[in-house]
């Protein structure tokens, strides 16, 4: 019997490679080319399945056009690329990556904590640059960690990961602010309390934003929100591009609104706000959260996983839209 066809649609790490093609008819990507919609449309047709990044989008018009597509795999827990709605009206399945980047990203979330607070990468390019000659009592200072609030908009699984480093290994007081409050066993495991969005903007010193990108999300921290912080706060943005109105956050940096960000999510990603480039009080990473390699190859196996799973038995791992798998 003729092997299911499937597109990887970017380079991949060649053992999941090697996996897929023992399954799969794979056009693969190792180039990296970055498809235009155009691109992706015309090297999906025929195509039962797709391996998708954050890069390419999945949508109506796509959809309509490659007919014989039953499962786009997405190497990343958010699928903002993807309009679920559309998929599932197509009866296209969907799958992300959930848990097996959970600890990874919660890591990198407190790095940013820290480097921006502490004022780490400021005061790097300093010392790079020789204009360190001697020490002095303020250099630097910046804002205390330990001991201090720290706030989380958005209490999913990563959000829960950054508050128990936070409760546990910074003695810090946790508070969330969430659509639904979390049970009172794992509010008692994070040391997290629920509070209101307002009062989660006014008493946090760092604030770290790790909700999933939706309409509702659009600009959640905007110019009205980050004036409800205290001037010496920290802001962390790990979640998604377009949560933070860049255009108002590179403002507040630059009037003292808050004192610094750490951010690893723009909008229009690659590409980032030149206000935010020009300023010192901001860590700038590039969507780096979930990268080491033991965490990338199970993102990558997993995707991976879900193709095989769903086109050969039926069975995805992680589905988003299991109503396509019922009937
Ligand atoms: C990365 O941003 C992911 O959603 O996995």
């Amino acid at each position: 019997m003729r092997k299911p066809t499937i597109l990887v649609a970017r380079e991949v790490f060649p053992e999941v490679l090697v996996k897929l093609q023992q399954h799969f008819e794979v056009t693969s990507n190792q180039d990296d080319t970055i498809f235009t919609p155009e691109q992706l449309r015309e090297k999906l047709q025929g195509k039962a399945g797709v391996f998708t990044t954050g890069s390419e989008r999945i949508d109506a018009a796509l959809l309509a056009a490659c007919p014989e597509l039953k499962i786009c795999a997405n190497m990343a827990v958010g699928f903002n690329n993807f309009d679920v709605d559309a998929m599932t009206a197509k009866r296209v399945l969907g799958t992300n990556t959930p848990d097996v980047l959970t600890d990874t990203t919660a890591d990198f979330g407190f790095a940013l904590l820290l480097a921006a607070a502490r004022r780490m990468a400021e005061s790097e390019h300093f010392l790079r640059a020789g204009k360190w000659n001697r020490w002095t009592f303020d250099m630097f200072a910046g804002a205390e960690v330990h001991g201090s609030t720290l706030g989380i908009l958005g209490m999913g699984r990563i959000g829960q990961g950054i508050a128990k480093r936070g409760h546990h290994g910074f003695g810090m007081k946790v508070v969330y602010h969430n659509r639904s409050r979390l049970d009172a066993a794992t509010e008692a495991a994070c040391g997290a309390s629920w509070v209101s969005k307002a009062e989660l903007l006014a008493t946090s010193d760092h604030l770290v934003l790790v909700l999933p990108y939706s309409k509702e999300a659009h600009h959640i921290i905007g110019a009205a929100e980050l004036a409800q912080m205290k001037p010496t706060a920290t802001l962390v943005n790990i979640a998604r591009g377009g949560i933070v109105d860049d255009a108002a956050l590179a403002a507040a940096l630059r009037n003292g609104t808050i004192a610094a960000a750490g951010l690893d999510v723009y909008e229009g990603e690659p590409k980032v706000h030149p206000d935010l480039l020009a300023l010192s009080n901001v860590v700038l990473s590039p969507h780096i959260a979930s990268a080491t390699i033991p965490t990338r190859l199970a993102m990558a196996n997993l995707a991976a996983d879900n193709l095989i799973g769903y086109l050969v038995r039926g069975e995805p791992l992680t589905p988003l839209n299991p109503q396509v798998l019922a009937g």
